[in-house]
């Protein structure tokens, strides 16, 4: 059986207790399992499909998962965008063909089943918008009531329309995500609802399985993953899942965990950049990337850990990087993702730029969320459609044909 250890001062906490931070220190916790006792067998691993569950042995659920089949998403070759900034080993998982169109469900497969497997009634998170759509996903399929609260005026329409469908009930708050993370921590403390954000570690341990597949589906180790970070909880959840695989004898070198801000959205990159030993928060953090407009990410200190020790990265983007990335990937390879998904890319296009990455390595940008969930800024970038009328001279004519 696994257990929870608080990854600052080590205290060991029972795999169901209901805690979020340590009660010595206050910091987060992380699944510790028994990795000596736990025998995986590579080849009934590859026997399953490819998704979050085909990893089971190392997740912490003990009970029929409530599942959607997520996970088992493609890793595409840029080959296009590769060429053109010259590293030929640069591929793209979509993370978007995920059920609800984003990375979360991986977290949310697992959360919400570990919601029921500790018999709770309700769940809850606040949410740049992703999570939100996720969780009301989850929480439909289990018939559980979801509660999301969100930054008002802040977040993409899509997700939106996604929680309010799959029925949360949907507050949102006059205040940015970290002031809607506070107060749905203190509202689970106080009334017993199960909280889904990041700092729940159980969820991570869904979210981690993206390493293990993009490990399995390029038939390599990565030289280097990329991931956009917010919360900074998915790249700490990679790289906790690898250095498992590590643990196991199942590969014997990790990935430089690289990634990557929006300029106007960047705690993590300053305090790897500054080399601080934790992130100073940003009070007024704006970006186009709504997703990842985040001052204060509660995953800072694995985050630096995961960038630390592998020897990666951090760096910021504009906005006009990530959006002429985000049409790019949509143009040159055809591939649809949101702006915080294409900062990713940006951030590898900005570092082979600025000679900081060796051009051999092969190259693992994770791309979080699809095109769709954020349709505006889709629609304010490009061209609005010709309106003819209904005539073929007038078709021929705005096709200048
Ligand atoms: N990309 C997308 C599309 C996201 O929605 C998020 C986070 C991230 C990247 C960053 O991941 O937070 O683990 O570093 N979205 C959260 C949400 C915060 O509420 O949907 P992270």
């Amino acid at each position: 059986m696994y257990d929870l250890v608080c990854v600052h001062c080590g205290a060991v906490y029972p795999p169901d207790e209901i805690i979020y931070n340590c009660r010595s220190c206050g910091h987060l916790l992380a699944v510790r399992y028994p990795l000596g006792e736990i025998s995986i067998d590579r080849k009934t691993w590859d026997s399953r499909p490819l998704s979050v569950w085909r990893y089971r042995e190392l997740l912490p659920v003990r009970i029929p998962p409530v599942t959607l089949n997520e996970g088992g998403t493609p890793l595409y070759h840029l080959e296009k965008i590769g060429k053109e900034i010259g590293i030929p080993g640069l591929y793209a998982k979509h993370e978007g063909m995920n059920p609800s169109g984003s990375f979360k469900d991986r977290g949310m497969t697992v959360g919400v089943s570990m919601a029921m497997q500790l018999g709770k009634k309700s769940v809850a998170c606040a949410s740049t918008g992703n999570t939100s759509a996720s969780l009301a996903v989850y929480a439909a399929r289990a018939g559980i009531p979801a509660v999301v609260l969100l930054p008002a005026g802040k977040v993409a329409l899509g997700k939106v329309a996604q929680a309010l469908m799959h029925g949360a009930k949907v507050i949102s708050i006059r205040g940015n995500f970290d002031q809607a993370l506070e107060m749905v921590h203190d509202l689970c403390l106080s009334h017993g609802l199960y909280l889904l954000n990041s700092i729940n570690p159980f969820r991570l341990e869904g979210q981690k399985t993206i390493g293990f597949e993009a490990i399995d589906q390029l038939g390599q180790v990565p030289d280097r993953i990329v991931l956009p970070v917010g919360n900074a909880g998915n790249i700490s959840a990679v790289y906790k899942g690898l250095r498992e695989l590590e643990s196991l004898g199942l590969i014997d070198r990790l990935p430089m965990m690289t990634g990557v801000q929006a300029a106007g959205s960047q705690p993590v990159v300053r305090a790897i950049q500054n080399n601080l030993p934790e992130v100073i928060p940003e009070g007024n953090p704006e970006t186009v990337a709504t997703a990842i407009r985040i001052g204060a990410p509660v995953n800072a200190e694995k985050a630096l850990t995961a960038i630390r020790m592998t020897g990666g990265t951090a760096l910021s983007v504009t906005d006009a990087e990530i959006l002429s990335m985000q049409r790019d990937l949509a143009r040159l390879e055809g591939i649809g993702v949101e702006p915080a998904s294409a900062a990713s890319v940006a951030g590898i296009r900005k570092m082979a730029e600025s000679g900081l990455l060796d051009r051999d390595e092969k190259i693992v940008c994770v791309v979080t969320g699809h095109l769709l969930k954020d349709p505006e800024t889709v629609i304010n970038q490009c061209e609005p459609p010709v309106v003819v009328d209904a005539d073929i001279s007038s078709l021929l004519s705005a096709l200048q044909l």
